[in-house]
């Protein structure tokens, strides 16, 4: 079984495009150390799921990418990765006494609003990944948010006070080493069950969006590939791929 060390380098950014693409452009041209971490200050470019935006305000929140080398799994079980990232970062909200939940796939909830976004971004070789960058965006110090983020939270928003973004760094790179270890260690059952225990809306009734309208529905699972197992009230059971269900607000 392979360790790896996150922050390992840590190479500290003012401002850049993206945390995302500049480890990318690192990982064309030399040899990456696995673990070194990415962290910009600002982004004039950050990149958020689904091809849409991540806004930040500059020095207030942490930005910062992670490389890793996870060759030994299979492409088709990426979603184990996301499932590591989510849960680490859900570790560390509890290891400060905050509770956190993961909206599926990978957003982070703190009072059912997201505090953190993550982006991976992978190369595949043959049947097994290959390069992977991590990318994580956190809310941290920033009270105010645009209009079309209603949603959105930081820590200081939950907790009532500014935050060290350094420490808050430390800790998380501590939370996320130890559960992508359990990944580099192929505990698969276990990071399928502990992912299910945080899941956000998990075994609740609540009101879903689909293709054809909103309907009333359980999420009981997910599949070994990452798609969400949704039951309908009907009875009628569903599996949905990223942006195919839209969560109740
Ligand atoms: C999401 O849409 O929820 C994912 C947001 C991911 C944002 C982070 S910020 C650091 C890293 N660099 C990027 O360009 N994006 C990710």
């Amino acid at each position: 079984m392979r360790n790896v060390i996150l922050g390992e380098p840590l190479l500290k950014l003012a401002s850049v495009d993206s945390t995302n693409s500049y480890a990318v452009s690192l990982l064309r041209k030399d040899d990456v150390t696995e673990g070194t971490v990415i962290l910009a200050d600002h982004q004039s470019h950050g990149k958020g799921q689904g091809g849409n935006r991540w806004f930040s305000d500059a020095g207030l929140n942490l930005l910062f990418s992670i490389i890793l080398k996870p060759v030994f799994l299979m492409a088709e079980r990426q979603f184990y990765l996301s499932m590591c990232i989510s849960l680490g970062m859900v570790d560390y909200f509890k290891s400060i006494n905050i509770p956190a939940f993961v909206k599926w796939p990978n957003d982070i909830l703190l009072n059912r609003k997201k505090v953190a976004g993550i982006l991976i971004e992978n190369t595949v070789l043959g049947q097994n990944l290959y390069n992977t960058v991590v990318g994580i965006g956190l809310n941290v110090n920033q009270k105010l948010f645009h209009e079309d983020l209603p949603i959105a939270t930081s820590l200081s928003l939950e907790t009532g006070r500014d935050h060290d973004i350094s420490e808050v760094l430390n800790r998380i790179l501590y939370c996320l080493n130890l559960r992508i270890n359990t990944l580099y260690a192929e505990e698969l059952i276990e990071i399928r069950t502990a992912y299910l225990n945080n899941l956000w809306l998990l075994n609740e009734w609540a009101r879903f969006s689909d293709h054809s309208g909103f309907f009333e529905g359980r999420i009981a699972d997910i599949t070994e590939t990452g798609e969400l197992v949704v039951i309908h009230r009907n009875g009628q059971v569903m599996e949905y791929g990223f942006k195919e269900i839209v969560f109740p607000l």
